[in-house]
């Protein structure tokens, strides 16, 4: 089992090479163990074609290495140079409207342009043959946060091209496609794959169902160029762990599939940035200013993990104020320790920091580093250097033991609902972390799950909270694993193919509870449902359905007498988006119902286990005393009235 450790994000080529040595030395004083490097280097390391400018980087490893680091080598693909862009132009991708990227900043290229994947090619091999056996490359990035920019789908000829091959390759024959999306409809049929178009600049929506390809095709696009930077990589560069950097709220590709390819999974988690991004409502941006969304960071560790299957880092965490978000306030004092805490709690191997130190020039000079522009100890240094201490003491192990409680999350699902969102402000990865947050409420640690069979076994509670449309093969397992299930609102409610199934939703999930769904409805932002006999406040919001029982049994029911929840045996059906009173009701339910313990907890408290440990976090701005979590055991950090930003952590009995 690894150690937990610590790393940090540097940029040699950004600063004189005197500074390297002294800049190692300090990363190692620090306790770091992990430097990546290089990611964005291209114009240095071929300025004009077929110069290879290699020995800088050379040299960077090697002193690095020399002082006991372990470099995490990344490729250049995100940052093609100028002189690379001008000799193909069309390499860019193009918008939805139809406007052309340009170059300037990054990830300014085409998943689909082959000319473009070809010089990745050939710059990945040229760096991992030169690399790839130095001792002191112990990993691997694959080019930088896949989509970041919005810059997965491109509308180019180049992706039409492809599009149309790849529709080929689905359907077989273009009446398989007609009937797929139901082309018969408005005229949209089509005689041959070569008159498929790509689904922008339509008059009014184009087909959800031809939508949903272009998605699964963008996707399948990413999947592939990140595939063959990794086989160049395993090839020249055996026994590396090959990583990618992944963000948060981005679902634009499967990051899964992705994962596939890699040795593990990691992300950049930006708690602040995040949270004026990303928070629910303003209460919460207000609450959690300084210290973020008490569950948004862990669940993007939970998701990873999966992706990573177990094997996963934090690759970029935010060291102070960021320059990206809308405002960008500074973190409380605390928060940096905090936030390391919750990734290791969660199963981290490594929390690597962005960056080492602060550039004093070009886009993110207003983005804090754990050292000041002139190399002065900035709060982030000083935070690492005391973590690597405590890391020690605590001897943080990696644990992946599968957690009884499982929540799926889906990137199709959340692709069909952003096409199909029937209600201005439905959002599948809301209504997942709504059941999420409930679950965090109740003290549980979740694995975050595909929706695949394996990924059931062993488990005591599964939700699948807005699953488009489960296999039959997943409803078998979810079956025969004898699980408590939550499945509704809108689980099982299309084929495959983006279609109302033949008997009307759920479809496969009816063998696990027969009822029927007749309707649905949208409701606008403070419209409520409320749960008959409920005094707390139980409501659904946004959406609700009205349900034909069957043999389910009826839970629940609204004010207004229809079905809110419905069981048969461990299966249940939850007929609309709950707010949080109703989601905690019901998540207690299922917790009970499947024998497992909910924790009574403030609502600041967070709790999280990795294999012997229990961790406590306090993410409000008040002490709290958490001495009914601790109960009798032994503290190993923090204190039973947890300050705020307090951590604590304790072996379970
Ligand atoms: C990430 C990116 C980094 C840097 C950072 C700033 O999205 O990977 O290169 O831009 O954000 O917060």
């Amino acid at each position: 089992m690894t150690q937990q450790t610590l790393g940090v994000c540097y940029y040699p080529e950004h600063w004189p090479e005197s500074l390297w040595a002294e800049d190692a030395r300090r990363m190692r004083e620090a306790g770091i163990l992990f430097v990546r490097i290089g990611e964005f280097a291209w114009s240095r390391l071929e300025p004009s074609r077929g110069d290879y400018r290699f020995d800088w980087l050379a040299r960077a490893i090697d002193t690095l290495h020399a002082h006991g680091l372990k470099v995490v080598l990344g490729t250049p693909t995100a940052t093609p140079p100028k002189w690379l862009c001008d000799e193909m132009p069309d390499m860019h991708a193009v918008t939805a409207d139809g406007r052309p990227r340009r170059f300037g900043s990054r990830r300014h290229y085409d998943f689909s342009h082959e000319p473009y994947a070809l010089e990745c090619d050939r710059i990945v091999t040229e760096v991992a043959r030169r690399f790839g056996d130095h001792p002191g490359v112990a990993a691997w990035q694959t080019d930088n946060e896949y989509g970041c920019h919005d810059t997965i789908e491109s509308y180019s000829p180049a992706a039409l091209a492809a599009f149309r091959r790849w529709l080929a390759a689905r359907y077989g024959t273009v009446e398989a496609l007609n009937a797929a999306w139901g082309n018969v409809f408005w005229s949209m049929e089509l005689a041959s794959f070569d008159e498929a178009e790509l689904p922008n600049l339509t008059v009014t929506e184009a087909n959800p169902s031809h939508r949903l390809d272009f998605q699964r095709f963008s996707s399948d696009q990413v999947v592939r160029f990140n595939a063959r930077q990794c086989e160049i990589i395993r090839h020249y560069s055996p026994g590396r762990t090959i990583l990618h950097n992944y963000m948060g709220s981005f679902t634009a590709f499967d990051h899964y599939k992705v994962s596939e390819d890699l040795d593990a999974a990691s992300w950049d988690s930006y708690p602040l940035g995040f949270l004026e991004q990303f928070a629910p409502d303003d209460a919460m941006r207000e609450r959690y200013l300084r210290v973020g969304d008490p569950d948004h960071q862990a669940f993007h560790h939970d998701l990873y993990r999966a992706c990573g299957r177990g094997r996963w880092w934090v690759m970029e965490q935010q060291p102070g104020p960021v320059n990206w978000a809308p405002y960008n306030p500074a973190p409380a004092p605390g928060a940096l320790r905090l936030w390391a805490f919750e990734a290791y709690a969660a199963g981290a191997e490594v929390v690597s920091w962005f960056r080492w130190r602060q550039a004093p020039f070009a886009q993110e000079q207003m983005h804090e580093a754990l050292l000041l522009p002139n190399s002065e100890e900035n709060e982030g240094y000083r935070v690492v250097t005391e973590l690597s201490g405590e890391l020690a003491h605590l001897s943080a192990r990696v644990e992946s033991a599968r957690a009884d409680v499982a929540l799926v999350f889906d990137y199709e699902s959340e692709w069909a609902w952003k096409i199909q969102p029937q209600g201005r402000d439905f959002s599948y990865l809301d209504l997942v972390l709504r059941f999420y947050r409930a679950l965090r409420r109740a003290g549980v640690s979740v694995d975050v799950i595909p929706p695949t069979p394996e990924a059931v076994a062993g488990r005591r509670l599964v939700l699948l909270p807005g699953l488009f449309s489960p296999s039959a093969a997943f409803v078998d397992a979810l079956q025969t694993s004898g699980a408590v299930v939550l499945a509704g609102p809108r689980s099982g409610s299309k084929t495959p193919d983006f279609q109302i199934p033949a008997d009307l939703p759920p479809g496969h999930l009816r063998r696990l509870i027969d009822l029927k769904i007749r309707r649905v409805e949208s409701l606008r932002p403070g419209i409520a449902i409320p749960v008959a006999g409920s005094n707390a406040g139980a409501a659904f919001d946004g959406w609700r359905e009205f349900v034909v029982p069957g043999a389910a049994e009826v839970a629940a029911a609204s004010t207004d007498g229809e079905p809110v929840l419905l069981r048969q045996g461990p299966a249940h059906y939850l007929a609309g988006r709950p707010n949080a009173v109703l989601a905690d009701e019901v998540v207690r339910r299922l917790l009970d119902a499947a024998g497992l313990e909910a924790l009574t907890l403030h609502p600041d408290i967070r709790v999280r286990d990795n294999g012997p440990l229990r961790y406590v976090f306090n993410h409000g701005p008040e002490p709290i005393d958490v001495s009914s979590v601790i109960g009798s055991s032994q503290l190993l950090i923090g204190s039973p009235t947890l300050p705020p930003c307090g951590v604590a952590a304790f072996r379970r009995g």
